[in-house]
């Protein structure tokens, strides 16, 4: 598609009541313009214009998912309504002859056959100036209306201008348009802020145009995909709604969802076949999910690489990797850097962070291993804790291969124990540990020798 276009952002969304510029507000781990932009990507719309505010601007670039779309911004500096905001636009692009798609950020629930749709309607007989997706909705509405004379589209009527005749009209205005560039820098020079918002409508360029020749409409199939963002309720319709295409596209690829409308799943998320996810269960920051898996009820996963035949209940994955078959929870916290290993078991109220566990190491229940390794087979008991602060920096603890920590064991690091060693109930480890070592007390001494009298 060969239509350049241009994206309206500038709005101050204040009906949002948010400090935030309205578009930067997320859904389904994107903020709401990238939906918009994703459709024009996908719908293969190569040059885009993304008009913004001088709040929104710096937020723009500094946005990663934002500035990968390599659009160009230009800034309105004062948000003077839609048209305005669309001459702001014509001016910072060098002037052409094909197709102009306009869209708003708002929207984040439309697709790419709708921009195709739009653009080829254009195109369809030479000549023709304006192609606009219409829709009907259930009332009632704040959409602009389309006002038609017999079947030809002769004008648009903000709701707010709306006689209460005009209000009835349930034929909406979605906000896609696809123009012929010359006739759009023609119609926005002429539009004026004679309304009640004394603002540059853009929809006032649709009567310009319909008395210069047709006005095309599209009319979409289904009304729900343009659906527009203008407050915080209207931002979780459209995040159920995104969510539920998201959820519908993973289980149609092989994964069980048991309840769709408590799974959040954010777009970026790799789930393989035959993953079974449960209810309650949040999966996002681009998190990769092996197969066979059982994830949740009331997991939450982030930033995450797991594993195949993982089984993750109750409990947090942050910034992990997770090895095969390994089973965590109920109720363990694996955050930032934990790297475990196949078949690890981590149990009721363990936490993890920056830590290693080699294949099959356990730690069973109530312990914190952080800033730690782990070798293959050892076992961590009840109430361990790697005590890797010293007030001043962050200590590493290294656990060797088949060791027994035993019970409420603290490892006051840096420390080593070395491969086969073993802890007693209560040892405090404040010297490394040699292989095959049994050590036991506060501070923890080899088993053989007799403890001296306290
Ligand atoms: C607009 C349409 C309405 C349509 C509806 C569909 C106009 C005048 N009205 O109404 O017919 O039914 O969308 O959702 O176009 N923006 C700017 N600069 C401005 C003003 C707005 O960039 O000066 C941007 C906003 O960020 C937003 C978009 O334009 O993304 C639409 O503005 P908004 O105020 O939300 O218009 P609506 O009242 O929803
Ligand atoms: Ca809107």
């Amino acid at each position: 598609m060969s239509a350049r276009a241009i994206v309206l952002a500038a709005g101050k969304g204040m009906r949002m009541k948010s400090e935030r510029p309205k578009v930067l507000h997320e859904i389904c781990g994107r903020p709401m313009l990238w939906w918009a932009l994703e459709a024009l990507r996908r719908a293969g719309v190569a040059e885009i214009t993304v008009v913004t505010s001088p709040d929104l601007e710096a937020a723009f670039w500094r946005n990663p998912a934002l500035a990968d779309f390599d659009a160009q911004t230009v800034v309105q500096s004062e948000q003077a309504g839609t048209g305005d905001a669309v001459r702001v636009a014509l001016a910072a692009m060098p002037p052409g002859d094909g197709a102009v798609v306009v869209t708003y950020g708002d929207m984040p629930l439309i697709d790419d056959a709708l921009l195709r749709d739009v653009v080829a309607a254009l195109a369809k007989r030479p000549g023709r100036l304006l192609a606009l997706v219409t829709a009907h909705m259930p009332m009632p509405s704040t959409f602009g209306r389309i006002v038609r004379d017999g079947k030809r589209v002769a004008r648009i009527v903000e709701a707010r201008d709306c006689t209460p005749d005009e209000l009835e009209l349930d034929e909406m205005n979605a906000g896609v348009y696809a123009y012929d560039e010359r006739a759009l820098r023609d119609a926005v020079a002429r539009i004026g802020n004679g309304n009640a918002q004394g603002e540059y409508y853009l929809t006032d360029t649709i009567a310009l145009l319909a008395a210069r020749g047709r006005v095309v409409p599209v009319v979409a199939r289904d009304y729900r995909i343009v659906l527009g963002v203008n407050d915080r309720v209207e931002l979780a319709d459209a995040r159920a709604r995104l969510n539920a295409r998201l959820c519908e596209q993973h289980m149609r690829d092989g994964v069980t969802i048991v309840d769709p409308a408590t799974t959040y799943v954010e777009t970026g998320v790799r789930i393989g076949a035959d993953t079974s996810v449960h209810p309650g269960t949040s999966i996002g920051r681009n998190s990769v999910i092996g197969t066979g898996c059982t994830i949740g009820p009331y997991a939450r996963i982030e930033a995450a690489t797991i594993g195949d035949d993982v089984r993750i209940v109750e409990s947090v994955v942050v910034d992990s990797t997770v090895g095969a078959g390994t089973t965590i929870g109920p109720f363990a916290h694996l955050r930032g850097g934990s790297r475990l290993g196949e078949r690890v078991r981590i149990g009721n109220y363990v936490e993890t962070k920056n830590a290693e566990l080699a294949d099959d190491a356990k730690a069973n229940h109530l312990a914190y291993i952080g800033d730690a390794s782990v070798g293959a087979r050892s076992n961590i008991g009840a109430g361990t804790i790697t005590a890797n602060f010293d007030g001043v920096r962050k200590n590493r603890t290294a656990i060797g291969a088949d060791v027994k920590i035993g019970t409420n064991t603290s490892l006051v690091a840096p420390v080593t124990v070395g491969d086969g060693a073993v802890t007693g109930a209560g040892t405090v480890v404040i010297r490394d540990v040699a292989a095959g070592e049994r050590v036991v007390g506060n501070p923890a001494r080899p088993i053989a020798e007799k403890p001296t009298p306290a």
